[in-house]
């Protein structure tokens, strides 16, 4: 294995064929990491991990059978995982009193299920690897900066990434208590140009009108970019972190200072 910051780190990413989590995996393979790329689209994550010269396999995060195979795909390829970067989510909008019951459940079923399942599941692989290899460990989840700051029309989403926010905190210390060698930290981002962003449709805006005005809504004038976030997660996922945990980072353009 050669150099850089995530060298000899065996990775998994939920929701790594579009976005964030694309962005997060293409970073980390620069950065050295062996990285297996997952998503809910099989054929799209394949297509993208094709092009990193990395592994890929399907992983509905909602589903504790596909993350029981999506870890032994991870053993399989590398022999081991320091690394989980629970990323893949959904953004639905709607206050409460417009949001159905099958919305409010998909939305907590994909953004906290997945992520609970994700670190219930890959904990036993990570600190088995990081015991036997003498490596450090990091999970990293993608909450919001919709998971501080709340918002009327995302009664949903506000209450799954609040929820991430906290159950990161719980596994940090459940971490902390059983060996050490694991961390786990979230990720509290504003607006970031990718896909999500298309459920902000706004009457007589296109899209470039849509990210301008959300853009006005941010202390630095503009959306975010996908690096924005993907080289926090190169941070937080290294071992230059390694006294960083339970900590949430915002990634808001100072929405959150005012
Ligand atoms: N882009 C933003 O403005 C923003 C801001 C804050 C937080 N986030 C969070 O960042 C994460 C990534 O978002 P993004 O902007 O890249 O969105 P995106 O829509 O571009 O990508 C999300 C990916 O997750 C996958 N996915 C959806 N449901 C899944 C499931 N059940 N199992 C596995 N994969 C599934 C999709 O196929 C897609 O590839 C999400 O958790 C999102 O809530 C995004």
């Amino acid at each position: 294995m050669g150099g850089g910051r995530l060298a000899e780190k065996r990775v998994l990413v939920t929701g790594a064929a579009s976005g964030l989590g694309r962005r997060i995996a293409e970073r980390f393979v620069e950065a050295g990491a062996r990285v297996l790329l997952t998503d809910i689209d099989g054929a799209a994550v394949a297509a993208v991990a094709q092009t990193l010269d990395q592994p890929a396999a399907p992983l509905d995060v909602t589903s504790a059978s596909d993350w029981v195979a999506a870890l032994e795909a991870a053993r399989a390829a590398f022999g081991g995982l320091e690394v989980l970067v629970n990323n893949a989510g959904i953004g639905p909008g709607g206050t409460v009193e417009e949001t159905e019951i099958e919305t409010w459940r998909r939305c907590h079923a994909v953004n906290l299920d997945g992520t609970f399942l994700g670190c219930k599941l890959a904990l036993p692989l990570m600190r088995e690897t990081v015991a036997r290899d003498g490596t450090l460990g990091a999970i990293l989840n993608l909450s919001s900066i919709a998971g501080v700051i709340a918002a009327a029309n995302m009664a949903a989403y506000n209450s799954a990434k609040a929820a991430v926010r906290h159950l990161t905190k719980s596994v940090a210390l459940h971490c902390a208590r059983t060996g050490g060698r694991i961390r786990a930290n979230s990720l509290h981002p504003a607006f970031i140009d990718t896909p999500i962003l298309d459920n902000f449709a706004l009457p007589g805006l296109d899209r470039a009108g849509v990210l301008a005005k959300l853009g006005r809504q941010i202390p630095l004038g503009t959306v975010g970019e996908p690096d924005d976030v993907a080289w926090a997660a190169v941070y937080l996922c290294s071992d230059e972190a390694k006294f960083v945990t339970g900590a949430e980072l915002y990634i808001d353009g100072g929405i959150s200072a005012q």
